[in-house]
């Protein structure tokens, strides 16, 4: 499979197929800006390493890479329904996309020096068994001086489509208790520790217990200040409407067993994602996409 893919998607200097942890073949994308790692699996950013800087993705050292089950960090891709299930408890928790192979479309170097690379899932048994639509789902990261992550689907089905999505990513923190999340100040939110209560705050957000909102109607940049690591990580997005931020704290990340019982501290979640009234719904051919732009810089650099 990997000199199958090598043969047909490698860039001499920007793209190159290894096998990655749990002997998953990676693409791995470099070039002047930086590195990036892409697992085939879940059409899956695991890594995303700006040169000179530490990784700004989070993956934990206890992540299962085994089928049917979706790695913890990186960038999952939540598709095509957020959390539970709206009507059945027993199908998988965000989804099927992040628990399946994907296979690569393809592969680019642009002029400015960034590489690009495509991947798709199309239904398989496994999907139609969750989900009765037919569809493509599509995932293009482009490295470049940031890191373009957009997850694009249209409904190939002749009934309408609905679903809810997110950009699941997992950033890495030097010490989650000491950042500042910026950008969702005096934005709604559904609190999903409290029964989804409507809540709003003026002040930037700062961790100190468990943390899993829902921010309604979103589109902000969003900016986390992270002292420790003397940077801030710049978030933008589009076609998103909704934007979660989760940390599971202390008894959440002792429940999970892919998560160890410290890791809650060096990471924080913010995704970009349609939930609840931001449901996507297309009609037969249309289609949406969800783009997540994330960029470095030394603090107070602005
Ligand atoms: C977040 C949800 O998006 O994902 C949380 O808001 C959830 O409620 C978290 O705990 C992780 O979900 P999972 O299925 O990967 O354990």
């Amino acid at each position: 499979m990997l000199e199958q893919l090598n043969n047909t998607f490698a860039i001499p200097d920007h793209v190159i197929f290894q096998t990655g942890a749990g002997d998953r073949p990676v693409a791995v994308l470099q070039n002047q800006y930086g590195q990036a790692t892409i697992s085939i699996y879940g059409g899956h950013v695991l890594t995303y390493t700006p040169n000179g800087q530490t990784p700004v993705l989070w993956v934990s050292k206890h992540a299962k890479y085994e089928n049917g089950i979706a790695i913890r960090g990186g960038v999952p891709i939540i598709f095509p329904w957020f959390g539970s299930h709206p009507s059945d408890s027993t199908k998988p928790s965000h989804g099927f996309a992040r628990r399946t192979d994907w296979h690569v479309q393809h592969t680019n170097q642009h002029a400015n020096g960034s590489t690009e690379i495509c991947l798709a899932l199309t239904p398989t048994e496994f999907t139609q068994s969750l989900w009765a639509h037919d569809f493509v789902l599509q995932v293009t990261v482009i490295l470049g001086a940031k890191l373009e992550i957009a997850m694009i689907w249209q409904n190939l089905s002749d009934t309408p489509m609905s679903v809810t999505n997110a950009l699941h990513t997992y950033f890495a923190v030097a010490d989650s208790t000491q950042v500042t999340i910026k950008g969702l100040e005096n934005i709604p939110y559904l609190d999903q520790l409290a029964a989804m209560q409507r809540q709003q705050s003026a002040k930037p957000i700062q961790i100190s217990a468990e943390v899993d909102r829902i921010y309604l109607e979103s589109a902000a940049q969003i900016e986390i200040i992270d002292p420790g690591l003397a940077r801030t990580i710049h978030i933008t997005k589009q076609g998103s409407q909704s934007t979660v931020v989760w940390n599971p704290w202390i008894a959440k990340s002792a429940r999970m067993s892919d998560f160890g019982d410290l890791e809650y501290r060096e990471m924080v979640c913010v995704e970009a994602a349609n939930i609840d009234d931001a449901t996507v719904t297309l009609a037969p051919n249309d289609s949406h996409e969800t783009r997540q732009i994330i960029s470095v810089s030394p603090l107070n650099a602005g």
